[in-house]
């Protein structure tokens, strides 16, 4: 059976494209999941990409990926800063597992300096924009293989 690399965005992140461009730049939610697909059908891998708004969404998803995916990217977006649930969700996780954001999230404000999702993954890539995305699968694809 293929395997399946799971990447779950949290709130806001379906506005990508339009939202604070000068942050996080113009390319929209929908064409980092095409740069995302396309090394996943390279390397023959099921891509399973999901947005939601909602933290019990986010952390239903984790739940069901925990028994699922090859490997696990998450952008929990402002959940990150504030979420216990979502890093104990992650716990459940045994596969490899990556926290993106898309800005380098301790050049900002200080709010946002602290992440509960880091110390529940096994890695971290900030500040490449939406390449951090693409980087995450290829990382992942070299574990699982
Ligand atoms: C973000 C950083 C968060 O602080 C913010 O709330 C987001 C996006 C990022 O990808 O840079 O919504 O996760």
């Amino acid at each position: 059976m293929r395997k399946t690399i799971w990447v779950l965005n949290g709130p806001n992140l379906n506005k990508l494209g339009g939202r604070e461009p000068e942050l996080y730049g113009s390319q929209t939610l929908a064409e980092i999941e095409q740069n995302c697909q396309h090394i996943c059908t390279e390397a023959d891998i099921h891509l399973e990409f999901r947005q939601t708004n909602h933290e019990g969404m986010l952390i239903d998803w984790i739940q069901e990926a925990s028994t699922k995916a090859a490997g696990l990217i998450i952008n929990a977006a402002a959940y990150t800063h504030s979420s216990i649930a979502i890093c104990d969700a992650l716990k459940l996780v045994k596969v490899p597992s990556v926290e993106v954001h898309l800005t380098n999230i301790y050049q900002r404000e200080p709010f946002r300096h602290h992440s509960y999702i880091s110390p529940c993954v096994n890695a971290v890539i900030a500040g490449f924009a939406g390449k951090g995305y693409t980087m995450a699968i290829r990382a992942i694809i070299e574990l699982i293989r």
